[in-house]
């Protein structure tokens, strides 16, 4: 019985790296974007605003060095502003991921946010962990330890069982 009340609390505190990259940004797309993950039911653990550099960004896309598209994803990612958030949930690395859609805009369906908002891939407006391991490389990458804030949120036991 603790055991398993111990693994739905670890499971309720699954976490994931968003931003909404420049595009998104000059777009005025936060406000939609956050809105989507707030009303899901998602807390909010980390919030910055940044104009993240060459070396960071070299950094979180590290695994696609090798792709041709690479020197231009870093030049798209520096190119302005980004939103950077951790969100923490329920499978919230996987749900994130269903909600940001496909890839590419043009598999994604209507409804999730690549899908409703992007046309091509090289401007998808949004970044999504892609695994919990991911995810927390990602997450230290992008935020200092204390950054990530700490609170009780008053919904949540009006969001899980
Ligand atoms: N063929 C391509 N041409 C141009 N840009 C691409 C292409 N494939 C991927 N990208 C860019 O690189 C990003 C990272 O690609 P990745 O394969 O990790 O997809 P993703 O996990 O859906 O996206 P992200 O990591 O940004 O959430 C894509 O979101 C997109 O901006
Ligand atoms: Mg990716």
């Amino acid at each position: 019985m603790v055991v398993s009340i111990k693994r739905t609390m670890a499971a309720k505190t699954e976490r994931t790296f968003i931003a909404i990259k420049p595009d998104g940004v000059q777009r005025g797309l936060m406000g939609e974007i956050l809105k989507r993950f707030e009303q899901k039911g998602f807390r909010l653990v980390a919030l910055k605003f940044l104009q993240a550099s060459e070396d960071l960004l070299k950094q979180h896309y590290i695994d696609l060095k090798d792709r041709p598209f690479y020197p231009g994803l870093v030049k798209y990612m520096s190119s302005g502003p980004v939103a950077a958030m951790v969100w923490e949930g329920l499978n919230v690395v996987k749900t994130g991921r269903v909600m940001l859609g496909e890839t590419n805009p043009a598999d994604s369906k209507p409804g999730t946010i690549r899908g409703d908002f992007c046309i091509e891939v090289g401007r998808n407006i949004i970044h999504g962990s892609d695994s919990v391991d991911s995810a927390n490389k990602e997450i230290s990458l992008w935020f200092k330890p204390e950054e990530l804030v700490s609170y009780k949120s008053c919904a949540q036991d009006w969001i899980y069982e």
